[in-house]
């Protein structure tokens, strides 16, 4: 299939074994009187280089622990190993050695047969490659020896209408999500300005999995912390939220002021002259990690990177005209929270919120009550980037859901009727044409207007199975008592048992289950082929969710 060049007959010494480098994977190619054959370059035992071993028999023999292959067929031979290595398939052509990483020896064309021509066989390959060909056919991950032997992050060449279930189960890609991505390039969702309104107050929160706190100075600046000691790492921070002069560590005491600065170390200078810190300890040079922060219209974002953009710019204009519809310039009030574990990956809750296919067939609630059918004016947005989303919808009577609508929606029911008409009740405050809006904020945030019931919900990563999402209900200073009890009797849609949230929860739960529970597979997202990736007007759509994983690809180099 992929026949490449890797050395030439010359280089490999009769009975001998070259190391070669393969796109990052380490290949041990050896000659047997005139053939040549390939296999993996590292021991199934250690992580030794064959390259370095001795050839004797037909056998490669490992140079750490004097295992035995056997060259021909890749089989352990002898204690240590029990692991076969692989094989791979070898042509030659005149001069040239080509192998096939996809093949095993045993399925290679005879040597003699081996008459392709090499730019017929480049040709093909470019072909099959040609939607990866922008971010490279082997992703650098794979440059990794020890990710080589037993792993490959290739994605399916049909491009982004598969997702491999590799990307929300495997533990390497979410360790590198966490460097790439919520401690690359990202603003992330911390705070709401109104739960840290006085100097000393603070909260806990999380940029990815990583605990932070975020504090208010007596400057009245927000500053947001690692919650690490920089002495010997306890995260210190142990209350949810609270009031402090300082940050005390609580295993020997070490104190920090409100902006993460090193205020005291007990027994600096020892006790009698004996013991304490080396003379030239410095304070400042101790602090907690402090990250890069930005506030608009009361919501807090910290990133890693202390050369990010503007938030402005970071949202795109659309997005942010969004943003901006929904934190209108009133004030947030803080209303109560929701904090809870879903058992699945967490850019699942991303795709949940950029499908609304599933909106007008699962959620019984809205369909049945107008919130989002299927004929609804509505609007699945994407930025320039892809990254960012929202989903936007304009209720609808009840009555002017079309009997061929409801033939499709299994969800929709008939007789169902509210003991509460005030839940569905709509004050119109907005200005915006749309009743319903989730804005999906990359990395790690959703913004949540459904009617008047108003979240924002982190999203905390803990694995590649299980993410904690924490809802924070708010109004705005200014609401009347009426008005804060409509948006809490209306909060009921959503939370962990909300008549909307429950079922996405399980979805998630159930899709993950899928994955773990018959591995190796392959999402399909092809609805709304018009579309390849971005913004649709259609809610049988999967355009948006493409155009996020266009943009986790090249931030991940995958
Ligand atoms: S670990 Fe914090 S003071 Fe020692
Ligand atoms: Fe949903």
């Amino acid at each position: 299939m992929a026949w490449q060049r890797i050395a030439s007959f010359g280089e490999i010494g009769v009975d001998g074994v070259l190391g070669v480098d393969v796109n990052g994977t380490p290949v041990a190619l050896y000659r047997l009187s005139n053939e040549v054959f390939a296999t993996s370059g590292i021991c199934t035992h250690a992580l030794a280089l064959l390259s370095d071993g001795f050839v004797e028999d037909g056998r490669i023999e490992c140079p750490l622990h004097q295992g035995q292959f056997d060259i021909r067929s890749g089989k352990a031979l002898c204690a240590p190993v029990t692991e076969d290595l692989r094989t791979f398939a070898v042509k030659l052509e005149g001069d040239d050695v080509f192998i096939d990483m996809e093949r095993p020896a045993a399925s290679a064309p005879a040597v003699a047969n081996a008459a392709a021509n090499r730019k017929a066989g480049d040709g093909v390959r470019a072909a099959e490659e040609g939607d990866q060909a922008d971010i490279g056919a082997i992703a650098d991950v794979n440059g990794d020896p020890e990710l080589s032997l037993t792993k490959r992050y290739v994605w399916p060449a049909e491009g982004l209408t598969r997702i491999p279930d590799w990307v929300y189960t495997d533990q390497t890609i979410y360790e590198r999500e966490i460097e790439r991505i919520f401690h690359g390039r990202t603003w992330n969702y911390v705070a709401l300005e109104c739960e840290v309104p006085e100097a000393g107050d603070f909260i806990r929160s999380n940029v990815g999995p990583t605990p932070v706190v975020v504090v208010r100075a007596d400057d009245g600046s927000i500053n947001v912390v690692e919650n690490r000691c920089s002495h010997r790492a306890a995260e210190f921070c142990r209350e949810l939220s609270g009031n402090v002069k300082e940050f005390v560590c609580p295993y020997h005491q070490w104190s920090y002021d409100l902006q993460g600065n090193l205020a005291g170390v007990p027994f600096r200078r020892g006790v009698n002259g004996k013991g304490g810190m080396p003379a030239d300890f410095n304070n400042a040079q101790h602090g907690l990690r402090r990250l890069n922060v930005t506030t608009h219209r009361g919501v807090v974002f910290a990133s890693y990177l202390h050369d990010m953009e503007p938030f402005q710019d970071y949202l795109g204009p659309e997005v942010f005209k969004e943003f901006e519809a929904t934190f209108d310039g009133r004030k947030p009030r803080l209303l109560g929270y929701y904090r809870h574990t879903l058992p699945g990956n967490w850019k699942l809750y991303h795709e949940n919120l950029k499908d609304p296919y599933h909106a007008t067939l699962l959620h019984t609630f809205l369909v049945t009550f107008g919130l989002l059918v299927a004929g609804n004016r509505s609007l699945m947005l994407a930025d320039a980037t892809g990254r960012h989303g929202v989903m936007a919808s304009a209720r609808s009577e009840r009555k002017r859901v079309s009997s061929d609508a409801k033939k499709e929606m299994r969800a929709y029911r008939d007789g169902m009727t509210l003991a509460e008409p005030r839940f569905m009740d709509f004050v119109e405050e907005f200005d915006s044409p749309w009743s319903v809006t989730m804005a999906t904020i990359w990395p790690n945030l959703i913004i949540q207007r459904e009617m008047n019931t108003l979240g924002v919900r982190q999203i905390i990563p803990t694995g590649p199975h299980e993410f904690i999402m924490k809802w924070t209900m708010f109004g705005f200073e200014g609401d009347d008592e009426e008005m804060t009890r409509h948006r809490l009797r209306q909060g009921n849609l959503m939370g962990p048992a909300g008549f909307l949230g429950l079922e996405d929860n399980e979805a998630i739960k159930f899709v993950q289950d899928g994955m773990q529970h018959v591995p190796g597979g392959q999402h399909l997202v092809k609805l709304d082929p018009a579309v390849a990736a971005g913004s649709s007007d259609s809610l049988i759509s999967e355009a948006s969710i493409r155009a996020m994983y266009r943009h986790w690809r090249a931030e991940m180099g995958l």
